[in-house]
């Protein structure tokens, strides 16, 4: 009986996950003529539904803008000018145009996954979905594999220039790059996000400090709403029905005058926090782009945004070295990004150390409403604030 082997193909650039790095790596990398090939080992809708990120800083909508996924974001983005901080009973605005002339953008992740998903079949990209048991091999030869089995059960195994591991905290490109230095910092808490169909009862974010616990106001359209609350990381969802849900919110956006409005809860899912960083982002010819390098706790939403900003280096550094023979950008990238890495690292920690509360750890408390008293009142403290959440500062 012959045995059959796998499937053999060629591209330029193999890709692993079909997250927003992922994706757009493949993209930008079209728009230069560089061929590339996706696995992901989800399916298409599991992907375009995963509730995540939602908002943008400006620098990356200018690029989505600029490279052609502009068009929906621009119909249903919602571009705002500022956040509110509340703490100690009181709401205060931050107004980020007067702060830095720049503002965010609020469109769900799973709105870009769908733009890139259906621009990446429209220009007729191999992007395969289910796919299972990933491995990337040969990373240090100048011809690096990535071998898959389809969702027919078919193996295959795609010789490439370089391949990008886009495939998030969990994936396997992390590991077969193993690092030199990681920095990690796991906090006791998660955060109970919820989809709720009702409109915002807010114009923009309330980021609110509260002694039992932080919560999070954010909004996805006019008619809903996405809310999050700080829980003990040792929580689980069961213990959280929709009726608490909303008591704790109500009790934690408390303020004479304001009505939170509820609605009925679509979705409702748990996140622990973590700081994590690796050094190098690069092993021979394998790449780290987005969570598979790096994670943020998601207080200042850096994330997704980082994301984009990796793999906007990295496809230019392919193309200038895939594309023009010169490799300088590409053995640059791994330092080049770590350092704006670190900034979002340090924001998303500064954020999150402010505004999480501690069960009783008091002198923790009053630093944190010293810290807070400080960003609503001195201009220099909230600019600080503004170039770091709207990007400006990464810049
Ligand atoms: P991912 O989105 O994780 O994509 C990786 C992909 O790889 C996945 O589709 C996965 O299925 C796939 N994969 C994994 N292993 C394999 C394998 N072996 N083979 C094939 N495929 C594989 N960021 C912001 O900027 N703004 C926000 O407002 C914000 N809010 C957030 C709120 C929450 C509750 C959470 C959890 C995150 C938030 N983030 C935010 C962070 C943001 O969602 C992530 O940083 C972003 O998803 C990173 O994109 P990525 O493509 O690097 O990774
Ligand atoms: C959202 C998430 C965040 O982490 C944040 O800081 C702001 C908004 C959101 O999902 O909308």
């Amino acid at each position: 009986m012959a045995l059959s082997g796998p499937v053999s193909h060629r591209t330029r650039v193999g890709i692993v996950g079909a997250g927003p790095a992922g994706l757009l790596l493949s993209h930008l990398l079209a728009r230069a003529g560089i061929e590339s090939v996706v696995v992901e080992n989800h399916s298409r809708e599991y992907c375009e539904k995963r509730q995540r990120a939602g908002l943008l800083e400006h620098g990356t909508v200018e690029l989505l803008r600029e490279v052609g996924l502009g068009a929906r974001l621009e119909a249903e983005g919602i571009e705002h000018g500022g956040i509110y901080l509340q703490f100690a009973g009181e709401r205060h605005h931050l107004d980020f145009r007067e702060l830095t002339d720049s503002t965010v953008t609020i469109y769900a992740q799973t709105e870009i996954v769908k733009d890139l998903i259906a621009a990446r079949l429209a220009g007729g990209q191999h992007l395969e979905f289910s796919v299972t048991d990933t491995a990337v091999t040969d990373i240090d030869t100048d011809r690096p594999l990535l071998h898959y089995t389809d969702s027919g059960g078919v193996r295959h195994e795609v010789t490439c220039d370089v391949i990008a591991g886009c495939d998030g905290f969990h994936g396997i490109c992390s590991v077969a790059a193993p690092a030199e230095q990681v920095w990690e910092r796991v906090y006791p808490f998660s955060w109970l996000g919820v989809l709720a169909d009702v409109a915002p009862s807010t114009d923009e974010l309330i980021y609110a400090h509260h002694v039992d616990g932080f919560a999070l106001h954010s909004i996805r359209s006019p008619e809903v709403s996405r809310l999050y609350l700080q829980v003990p990381a040792t929580d689980e969802i069961s213990q959280w029905p929709d009726d608490r849900v909303w008591a704790a919110l109500q009790h934690r956006f408390a303020l004479p005058g304001w009505t939170l409005q509820e609605g009925p809860i679509r979705e409702k899912s748990l996140t622990p926090l973590r700081s994590y960083v690796r050094s190098p982002m690069r092993r021979g010819r394998l790449f780290l782009a987005g969570d598979a390098a790096h994670i943020v706790p998601p207080t200042g939403a850096k994330g997704l945004n980082l994301a984009v900003r990796d793999v906007a280096r990295l496809a230019t550094a392919l193309t200038e070295w895939l594309g023009q023979g010169d490799p300088r950008l590409a053995d640059a990238y791994a330092d080049d990004s770590l350092r704006r890495v670190w900034r979002a690292t340090h924001f998303s920690w500064w954020m999150t150390s402010m505004l999480h509360t501690v069960p009783g750890d008091d002198f923790n408390l009053a630093l944190q409403l010293s810290q807070l008293r400080q960003t609503t009142t001195s201009r220099a403290a909230a600019t600080t604030l503004a170039e770091n959440y709207t990007g400006v500062a990464a810049a």
